[in-house]
């Protein structure tokens, strides 16, 4: 018999992930849709992650190829494949890490929320695996539109019981990522000198760089501010536009994700100060959910930091931000209430 290169218990590739460590010391993470563009660069950078013990990777299509290709670099995590909704919940079992980049991309043209109706979908369906099959694994959600995405899965999170916003992490690392890029450009810095915060959420208006509280200290033109805050916002459309149809941002994000998901890790292990900008469950605004700076540790999210003082242009970007975010938040939640 040919060897089974398939995925499973018995295969060669299992027998191989078994003999290969025995169990470093690490933490096991999954990938939801990581056959995808953003999957495929982000499985690669995580199994870069000396954080990483085991990583599960999942998708309804080519999970079996990008597995053996990603298996083969030699770096300490056992590396797994998931093809199938049957496989969902042996990808998931023990994770204490989940990442989300499943479901379909923007076209030109296209708004993030036009992507709910199937990404919703999909993004219910996950959560409900990990409800049943790793309820305490810390969550990071990529899939758009995240500011509906989040509250969708909060909602799945409660219903099963097993809800704990702490958990739960919509990923705008890439905001945060593109505004230090940008930001650094207009200084003449080297960008990983500069430290941006961006809050409010991830689609247009909602994405609201405080160029008022970026480190090193500094100060803008109302020209600058007004380019640096539409090009950061703009950002994702940027990119869209640019591969023409081929889909967005992927290799920046699974950047964005990896560091992201680092910073979870490092506060899973106990690190201390640990800070990030994420869209969490917050009271920092009258709305249930809002991105700000966090602080990571071994509960996720275990301080949700408050704005700090906004300029009156950040104000004006304040409001609008929470109009349009209100709305997405709304459409979440009641796609599983109703
Ligand atoms: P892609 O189409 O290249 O990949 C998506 C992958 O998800 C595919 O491999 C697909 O098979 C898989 N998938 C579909 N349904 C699934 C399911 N039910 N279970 C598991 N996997 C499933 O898309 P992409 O470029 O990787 O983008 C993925 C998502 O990430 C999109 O919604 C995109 O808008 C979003 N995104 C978010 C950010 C952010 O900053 N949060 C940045 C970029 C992209
Ligand atoms: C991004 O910001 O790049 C992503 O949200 C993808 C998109 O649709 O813009």
């Amino acid at each position: 018999n040919p060897p089974n290169l398939q995925m499973g218990e018995g295969s060669i590739l299992e027998q191989a992930n078994c003999r290969a460590k025995g169990g470093a010391p690490g933490f096991k993470v999954a990938i939801l849709g990581a056959a995808g563009g953003i999957g495929q660069p982000l499985a690669l950078l995580m199994k870069m992650n000396p954080l990483v013990s085991v990583l599960h990777l999942y998708d309804v299509v080519n999970a079996p190829g990008v597995t053996a290709d990603i298996s083969h670099m030699d770096t300490g995590a056992v590396v797994r494949g998931f093809l199938g909704q049957p496989q969902l919940e042996s990808a998931l079992t023990g994770m204490d890490l989940v990442v989300i980049p499943a479901g379909v991309p923007r076209k030109p043209g296209m708004t993030r929320d036009d992507l709910f109706k199937i990404n919703a979908g999909i993004v219910k369906t996950l959560c409900e695996g990990i409800a049943k099959c790793c309820p305490n694994a810390i969550v990071n959600l990529i899939s758009n539109p995240v500011n509906s995405t989040v509250p969708i899965a909060a909602e799945v999170f409660k219903k099963a019981g097993t809800y704990d916003p702490k958990r739960l992490l919509g990923v705008t690392m890439l905001d945060v990522v593109r505004a230090n890029t940008f930001v650094a450009e207009v200084l003449g810095l080297d960008p990983r000198e500069v430290s941006v915060p961006v809050v409010g959420g991830h689609a247009g208006v909602t994405i609201l760089p405080l160029l008022s509280q970026v480190k090193p200290p500094c100060s803008f033109t109302s020209e600058e501010t007004e380019y640096l805050t539409k090009r950061i916002q703009d950002g994702g459309t940027e990119v869209v536009q640019a591969k023409a149809g081929a889909g967005s941002a992927t290799l920046s994000m699974a950047y964005a994700a990896v560091k992201f998901a680092d910073a979870c890790l490092r506060g899973l292990r106990g690190d201390a100060g640990i800070t990030e900008c994420a869209f969490v469950a917050s009271q920092v605004t009258e709305l249930p959910f809002f991105a700000t700076r966090v602080r990571l540790g071994r509960a996720g999210a275990e301080e949700v930091y408050q704005l700090g003082p906004l300029n009156e242009y950040e104000r004006v970007g304040l409001e609008s931000a929470k109009k349009e975010l209100a709305a997405s938040i709304e459409k979440g939640i009641s796609f599983i209430r109703k």
